[in-house]
């Protein structure tokens, strides 16, 4: 990206003045992730979750969906908030905030479709991460949730052309951060890192935002970005996508995350891929029915 380039990004960020109650959520939440469960209080989030109607409407919904199989209808935030846990809280909490963040007419690829995998990246970057004993999990989850900010900025700053990377991505059939580059030029990758320093993004969030697609370029949190890459793949393999080209000739064994993560843990190492692959698959299925359950209810 040439430096006149990254000046326009970065003036358009500036001027952006609908998105600035996100760092607000990410702060807290963030602060949340770095604790024990057990040591969250829940007393404090019945409160938080009180305070917003939309979102104990939605705790309600989910936790007395078919999903959690209730005999009894669920009424209040707090036996909502029992019945959920508090991961799945914040979960909620979060993708609601987010779900309202760009007006509806700003949106190139569908607002639920977008979100829907953000968060099912954050779950199977997280589930993943356990998998290969990454020690920070719920870094993983932040991460995979994040991973592709700089879509926002490009369908809220870079509309026309944003639209017509897309098209150019379902009409050659390569890759959107590809086609973005082709019209755009510059990928979702360049602006997403833009907004990660704009909103000061701990680093290692913003190496994933910055080398989601090119996982060799990461130098200080390589295994990070892998997961959450190699998780985004997954997701679009199994339907967890922006339904633009979800990757039909993919190989686990070829994927640059793969070789990352094979040399970093002994454990994944020694894993079949073919067995991994149908771990994930099933967790990504799971995934897959949580987030619409989420989302869509
Ligand atoms: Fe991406
Ligand atoms: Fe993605």
């Amino acid at each position: 990206m040439t430096p006149t380039l990254r000046e326009l990004i970065r003036e358009r960020v500036e001027k952006l003045n609908s998105i600035p109650t996100v760092p607000a959520i990410i702060r807290p939440l963030l602060f949340y992730l770095e604790r024990p469960v057990d040591q969250v209080d829940v007393q404090r989030i019945v409160d938080l979750v009180s305070c917003d109607e939309s979102i104990s409407a939605q705790c309600l919904r989910v936790a007395n969906s078919a999903l959690y199989f209730r005999s009894r209808e669920v009424k209040s935030v707090h036996g909502a908030i029992v019945v959920l846990g508090v991961r799945q809280v914040r979960e909620i909490l979060l993708s609601c905030s987010l779900l309202n963040l760009l007006p509806k007419e700003s949106w190139v690829i569908d607002p639920l479709v977008f979100w829907e995998h953000s968060l099912g990246c954050g779950l199977v970057s997280r589930f993943c991460a356990r998998k290969t004993r990454f020690k920070e999990p719920e870094r993983a989850y932040l991460a995979g949730l994040l991973h592709d900010l700089g879509e926002l900025i490009n369908m809220m700053s870079f509309q026309e052309e944003f639209r017509a990377a897309a098209q150019l991505a379902r009409s050659e059939r390569i890759p959107l951060h590809q086609a973005e580059r082709s019209a755009l030029g510059f990928t979702h990758c360049d602006t997403g890192k833009i907004l990660a320093e704009h909103w000061r993004l701990p680093e290692d969030i913003a190496e994933v935002v910055e080398h989601h697609h090119d996982v060799q370029q990461a130098k200080l949190h390589p295994v990070l970005v892998a997961l959450v890459s190699l998780s985004d793949r997954l997701c679009q393999v199994h339907e967890l996508g922006y339904g633009i080209n979800e990757s039909p000739d993919w190989k686990l064994e070829e994927d640059p995350s793969w070789a990352v993560l094979t040399r970093e843990y002994p454990i994944v190492a020694k894993t079949d891929p073919a067995r991994f692959l149908l771990d994930m698959e099933e967790f990504v299925t799971e995934a897959r029915k949580l987030v619409r359950s989420i989302l869509r209810t």
